[in-house]
């Protein structure tokens, strides 16, 4: 029997970067590069690449999670911090106050960079810690938090089922993970003309704007390696998240998953 070099290098234990299967202790090393790259562009890009639909997927998230003055949170794979400081301007708007304790958590200093200028931009200087890490190894105590956020994070890392214990583990029993990925199972009425902006209008905006196309080359590709919403619901089962459940949002573009510490 032959094996294709895909195949033996999976069993090697390599990973997929994009469509490329590359060496695991190269692969965080490839990523990094990715957002040292765009990291000023980045908040940009995510306005004209989804036409301003990441606002709208990243409030339904802020909606599911339905934070509250007592939550402690961990906004892992942060990177600019969207999705922290949506959550504190919601608690903010609704109950006058801050959040307990909201921690934005990332590998990459130069999106920490630009995290950290738009929390004191915003006058959250004082309520917000960055921490410099990967999802696979947080440096933080175990049930440490009471509700866990990855936002467009899970698909760029190295180990995705060490990535999710370590998002079970941090957090409290009863806590509440959530998770707004891309997903690879978009509606099929929607597919070609999704496939033609991923592979041809992506890569020229990356170009043009950020100055780097290749990296939304990745973008596209790593989406199509992104399980699917059900694959992705087991493997948060098999990491011991329980009542997981998830929603498809415009048109299976993108999926919230949910998942509790029960
Ligand atoms: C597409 S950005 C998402 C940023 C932000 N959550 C948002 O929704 O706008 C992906 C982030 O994942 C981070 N990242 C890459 N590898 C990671 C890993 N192994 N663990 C945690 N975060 C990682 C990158 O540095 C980058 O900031």
């Amino acid at each position: 029997m032959t094996t294709t070099s895909d195949e033996r290098r999976r069993d090697e234990g390599d990973t997929d970067f994009g469509f490329r299967r590359v060496r695991q202790e190269d692969h965080a090393g490839m990523v990094s590069a990715i957002f040292d790259s765009v990291a000023d562009r980045y908040d940009l890009m995510n306005d004209l690449m989804s036409g301003g639909l990441h606002r709208l997927w990243k409030q339904a998230l802020i909606d599911w999670l339905n934070p509250r003055t007592s939550m402690r949170l961990i906004d892992v794979a942060g990177g600019t911090g969207d999705v922290a400081l949506r959550a504190l301007e919601r608690v903010a708007s609704r109950e006058g106050a801050m959040l307990d304790a909201v921690t934005i958590c990332d590998p990459n200093y130069a999106m920490l960079r630009v995290a950290k200028r738009r929390a004191i931009d915003a006058g959250h200087l004082n309520g917000v810690a960055l921490v410099c890490a990967r999802a696979e190894a947080l440096p933080v105590t175990s049930r440490a938090v009471s509700a866990c956020t990855i936002s467009f994070g899970l698909r760029n890392v190295t180990d995705r089922m060490a990535a999710l214990s370590e998002l079970h583990r941090v957090l409290d029993m009863g806590g509440h993970f959530l998770c707004l990925e891309f997903s690879p199972s978009v509606m099929p009425m929607l597919a070609s003309l999704y496939d033609a902006y991923s592979y041809r209008v992506l890569p020229w905006l990356g170009e043009r704007v950020a100055g780097d196309r290749e990296a939304y080359q990745y973008l596209a590709e790593s989406i199509r390696r992104f399980p699917d919403p059900e694959t992705l619901a087991g493997e948060m089962r098999a990491t011991g998240f329980g009542n997981v459940s998830y929603r498809a949002l415009s048109g299976g573009i993108v999926a919230i998953h949910s998942g509790w510490r029960v």
